[in-house]
């Protein structure tokens, strides 16, 4: 059912000769100063290599857990654009307390540090080093809008 919805939805869009994905956030965005962010802002705990801390999926004595790397092994190619540019802009714990989450985040907020276009480099410059299957699937995940 699903998949026959989200053919007639890809369908509707060739059909219109609209661009599949239009409006894609990440797309013709500075991956080199994306990259000097990421080793600046975010490499001291999600890897020089994006390889995240190790035995990330294991809760650290005080309750949080591990930055989860952000190559093709961890989930942040299962989010869409937003929820990682609010993450990345809010920090963890003001983005799930805003979705009523109860969770004890140690993840900074940026929104201080860095401005909304140094976020989309930085995130551009992490899609990019995802193999091509890995960054197909991620589109799927970001339907065209405006
Ligand atoms: C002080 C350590 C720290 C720094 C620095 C940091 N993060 Fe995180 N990040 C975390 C932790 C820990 C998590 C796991 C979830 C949580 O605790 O909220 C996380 C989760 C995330 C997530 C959501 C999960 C995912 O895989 O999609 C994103 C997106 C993210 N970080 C992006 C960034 C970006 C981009 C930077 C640099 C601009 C950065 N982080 C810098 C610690 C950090």
């Amino acid at each position: 059912m699903k998949s026959t919805a989200n053919f007639l939805f890809i369908a509707a869009f060739a059909l219109s000769g609209a661009p599949l994905f239009a409006a894609h956030e990440l797309d013709g965005r500075d991956i080199s100063a994306g990259r000097v962010l990421y080793a600046d802002n975010c490499a001291s705990c999600h890897g020089d290599n994006l390889e995240g801390e190790p035995n990330w999926r294991t809760p650290k004595d005080d309750g949080t857990l591990p930055a989860p790397p952000h190559d093709q092994t961890g989930h942040t190619w299962h989010h869409d654009n937003a929820m990682l540019f609010d993450y990345t802009r809010l920090g963890g714990q003001a983005f799930l307390d805003a979705r009523g989450v109860r969770f004890k985040s140690a993840m900074p907020g940026f929104a201080e540090m860095l401005s909304d276009e140094d976020i989309w480099n930085v995130l551009a410059f992490i899609r990019s080093t995802w193999p091509e299957r890995v960054q197909e699937m991620h589109v799927m995940r970001n339907p065209p809008h405006n």
